[in-house]
């Protein structure tokens, strides 16, 4: 019997109701397919806050570094928000992000079918389909550039900085052309170089990497064109690489496109060998925390990302994507997800709890 050691961050919010739901189904794969998976909760983001006065206890930080896998809830919550900007609860998932050296986020955006009537853009798009893998850089730019507050010759005026070296934006690169060439072959590369020299930067080091892959075909968009074509043809993206910024904002229109941002799932990965994280890029929803009504997918969908980027488990990771799938074509729906026109037509509604349930059931009955 394989046994996997996985560090557990429920966090606030919803955090831990998606994260118990999620626990659910891993046992259901463990019992299925005789792995033995070892959980331990840790605290970060609000919740430690509240308890040991630090959003990330250094604790938290070292366990996750002897562990095979972390698995995140959400951290945050209205209660923390005054906080200075040091001691938030988002402070932790930066401190877990640097701490375990997670420079890549892959976040993939995909239209499941039963989900077609969710998606808010036009049934003929939608038709077409949507599959593409946004990959973020997630230790550099603005999120970890200079910043502060000083007096400018307007008065006080604060700052951030975007940097990028060019090992960064080489590292980053490379996942992306790989990713590429393992699905669809088409990189496009999302930056902002009509602006910033940052991007300027970005584009050089990304036409010279291309050299390495001249199988994978590579476009160049700027950001703000990026947004437009993700809602006007989505169908055109297969993996997407770009900064830690443009790939937080665009990764949410994704999702939003997808039907929910209730439904994606993320991967942060390091160096090989290191721990990765894994977590849905959703918040920690504290308007519905504790009601039983979070869609728990985007996060069981990390964990099958988890058991084949991490464990090596790809028919493991098969059986859940399978399983969510038969639960979604079956017309079982969290309110995120009910049909957008309105229209609930042998859709029923369901809560956390019960749909971690059918899709613990749905991968106890498949076939192995
Ligand atoms: C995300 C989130 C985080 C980010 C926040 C919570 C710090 O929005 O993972 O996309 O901005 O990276
Ligand atoms: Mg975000």
């Amino acid at each position: 019997m394989a046994r996997f050691r996985i560090a557990v961050i429920p966090g606030d919010g919803i955090g831990p109701e998606v994260i118990n739901s999620t626990r659910h189904v891993l046992d259901a794969v463990g019992q299925k397919f005789n792995h033995d998976f070892k959980y331990e909760e840790l605290l970060a983001g609000g919740i430690a806050i509240d308890t040991t006065g630090e959003p990330l206890p250094a604790s938290t930080l070292e366990t996750c570094k002897n562990s095979d896998a972390l698995l995140l809830g959400a951290v945050g919550g209205p209660q923390w928000d005054t906080l200075p900007g040091h001691m938030r609860p988002e402070k932790a998932l930066l401190g877990l992000r640097s701490g375990l050296g997670l420079y890549a986020n892959l976040r993939p955006a995909i239209l499941y079918p039963p989900l077609a009537s969710a998606c808010p853009l036009h049934p003929a798009t939608a038709s077409r389909g949507i599959d593409m893998v946004f990959v973020r850089e997630l230790t550099g730019g603005i999120y970890f550039g200079d910043r502060g507050r000083r007096e400018g010759k307007n008065g006080p005026e604060a700052y951030d900085t975007e940097t990028y070296s060019v090992m960064e934006i080489e590292r980053i690169a490379r996942m992306g052309f790989e990713l590429a060439r393992s699905r669809r072959k088409k990189l496009t590369s999302v930056d902002k170089a009509n602006i910033l020299e940052s991007s300027r930067l970005w584009r050089e080091i990304i036409i010279k990497l291309h050299a390495e892959y001249p199988d994978v075909a590579l476009d160049h968009l700027y950001v703000d064109n990026a947004s437009m074509q993700l809602i006007l043809r989505p169908d055109s993206f297969d993996v997407v690489v770009t900064s830690n910024m443009f790939g937080d904002i665009l990764s949410d229109e994704a999702a939003m496109i997808t039907g929910s941002i209730g439904m994606l799932p993320s991967a942060s990965l390091g160096q090989p060998g290191c721990p990765g994280m894994y977590e849905p890029i959703h918040g920690s929803a504290p308007d519905i925390a504790g009601q039983d009504k979070a869609n728990p997918l985007a996060t069981i969908l990390s964990g099958a990302m988890m058991l084949r980027l991490a464990f090596g488990l790809p028919t493991e990771a098969d059986a859940v994507e399978q399983a969510v799938n038969q639960v979604l074509s079956a017309g079982y729906r969290t309110v995120d997800i009910m049909d957008k026109s309105g229209s609930a037509d042998g859709l029923k509604l369901v809560g956390t709890r019960e749909m971690s349930n059918l899709v613990a059931a749905a991968i106890s009955k498949g076939a192995q």
